[in-house]
């Protein structure tokens, strides 16, 4: 690869974290505790980078809330992987006109993929005066100059220079819950899928190093947490980068033996370099969660080409019956975008003939949404929307009839779920999930929360099973 991997060093992460001490005080001046709003959009990229701006505004003494009309700060963490992503953000923006009209001290910030693209940025500087501070997933480490600046300075901060991407360590986090926790262990994208913007915003794949990753993963099960999610958006790739030679079969492997009970998961997994090894180490770690989030995005070995995914249909079903036999029990999920451009009706149907033959736990099926700059946009795309819909609603209920016909088969059985929420509605106060993830209501004290417990399945749906604890 041919580009440079940056590190971003410790002095620099301090004097970022000496600029929260500045304006804890800057802040301490008033008589009462400042408060920030940090909304996300998109992917659990994203999560574990607003737990990163929520901990660097922690430092300046920041309380949270998610009510914008109080907030001396919103933050709007955006995506950018499809059209309807993008507008969501948009009218989140245009609404606070309202809250700033009443607050004009109020800043505002819009950060994450959407604004990496120069578009949008150029949109939010003229369409939106009301932003303060803008910048891309690149400059995330240094949010507390940017930050200061405007705060300070009161005038306009634009930052999304393209860069390659850097990783940072130390920079203080703000987890959300106390049962699961994201753990990224590398950033960014090579593999430049034809239809997909995250590439050009997240730049290039880079890994952080086994001991930091170890390090962090200590502390979560020493802090009690019990599902960890290893994240990714090609966690195969893993260490390809590095010095050392490691894949993320040797990694998982690693954070399996930290003592303690808890469930390892990881996403995402790319078919193009999903391994025998990985589905062995898998099988073998007592404490990696038997689900494979495969992608598969198509059927059709054309549009697979077309789309530059690197596999053929074929390839993909040999290996989901490898990872099959390795794991009995495994839960099969993926992500299908339907309509790429020049898609056809055979083709869509090799789509849905691979679905029934795979027969997935859950998916994921998006409409195919054109992204400025990447080489789909230019591809000729001559079915219309409504076409489109017809195809993904077919897709939907084939999906919807297997996901319901796999949970009935777990009526009757007894699960160990991890209990990780008591904001279930109704009687149903209590989730949980089974090892491969599968979500589980049921009924109980809220002190569960945290804890494993052994459930009996007494009912299903299409997107949920029913328990009680034996
Ligand atoms: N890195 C992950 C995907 C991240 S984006 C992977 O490759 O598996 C999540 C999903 O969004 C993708 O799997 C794809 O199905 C969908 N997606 C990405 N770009 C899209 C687009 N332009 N239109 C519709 N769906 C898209
Ligand atoms: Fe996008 Fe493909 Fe990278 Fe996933 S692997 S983030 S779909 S370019
Ligand atoms: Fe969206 Fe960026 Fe994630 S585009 S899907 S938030 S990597």
């Amino acid at each position: 690869m041919s580009y440079k991997r940056t590190e971003i060093t410790a002095d620099q992460v301090s004097e970022q974290l000496n600029i929260c001490d500045r304006m804890r005080a800057f802040y301490a001046s008033r008589n009462r505790q400042p408060l920030a709003m940090v909304d996300t959009f998109g992917c659990q990229q994203n999560e574990a980078d607003s737990e990163k701006l929520r901990g660097y505004l922690n430092a300046m003494g920041f309380g949270f809330t998610m009510d914008p009309e109080e907030a001396d700060v919103v933050i709007f963490n955006t995506c950018a992987v499809r059209e309807h992503a993008e507008q969501r953000v948009l009218g989140n923006v245009g609404a606070l006109n309202h809250t700033k009209e009443r607050n004009p001290d109020q800043i505002i910030a819009v950060c994450g993929c959407m604004v990496q693209q120069p578009h949008m940025a150029e949109k939010l500087k003229k369409s939106y005066r009301i932003v303060d501070l803008v910048f891309g997933p690149h400059e995330l480490w240094r949010f507390p100059e940017l930050f200061e600046t405007v705060a300070t300075q009161r005038h306009r901060v634009f930052e999304i220079t393209p860069k390659d991407g850097s990783v940072a360590e130390g920079i203080p986090l703000r987890r959300d819950g106390s049962v699961k926790a994201w753990l990224s262990i590398m950033y960014g994208c090579n593999n430049f899928c034809t239809y997909c913007i995250v590439p050009y915003v997240r730049g290039r794949e880079r890994s952080r190093k086994p001991a930091d990753i170890l390090r962090e993963a200590r502390q979560l099960v020493e802090a009690g947490y019990k599902d960890i999610t290893v994240l990714g958006q090609n966690v195969n790739s893993y260490g390809k980068d590095l010095e050392e030679d490691v894949d993320f079969a040797d990694l998982l492997k690693m954070i399996n033996d930290i003592p303690g009970d808890f469930v390892l998961r990881f996403m995402t997994s790319h078919p193009k370099d999903a391994t025998e090894k990985l589905f062995q180490t898998m099988a073998e770690c007592e404490k990696c969660a038997h689900h494979l989030h495969l992608p598969v995005q198509a059927g059709s070995n054309r549009v697979l080409k077309a789309m530059n995914r690197s596999y053929t249909r074929e390839k993909y079903l040999d290996e989901v019956r490898l990872a099959r036999t390795y794991m009995p029990d495994l839960v099969l999920t993926t992500d299908i975008i339907v309509g790429f451009p020049g898609e056809t009706e055979e083709e869509f149907q090799e789509t849905l003939s691979l679905v029934n033959e795979v027969r997935y736990d859950a998916m994921f099926t998006f409409i195919y949404s054109k992204r400025v700059g990447t080489p789909a946009a230019k591809m000729a795309d001559p079915f219309t929307r409504e076409e489109k819909q017809v195809h993904f609603d077919a897709l939907l209920e084939a999906a919807n009839t297997i996901s319901a016909e796999k949970h009935k088969a777990y009526e009757g059985t007894v699960q160990r779920v991890l209990i990780d929420g008591a904001d279930g509605r109704g009687e149903w106060n209590l989730t949980a999930r089974t090892k491969g993830g599968r979500l589980v209501h049921m009924k109980g004290d809220e002190s569960l929360v945290g804890t494993f417990a052994e459930v009996k399945i007494t009912d299903s749906n299409t997107w949920a099973l029913y328990g009680e604890l034996v």
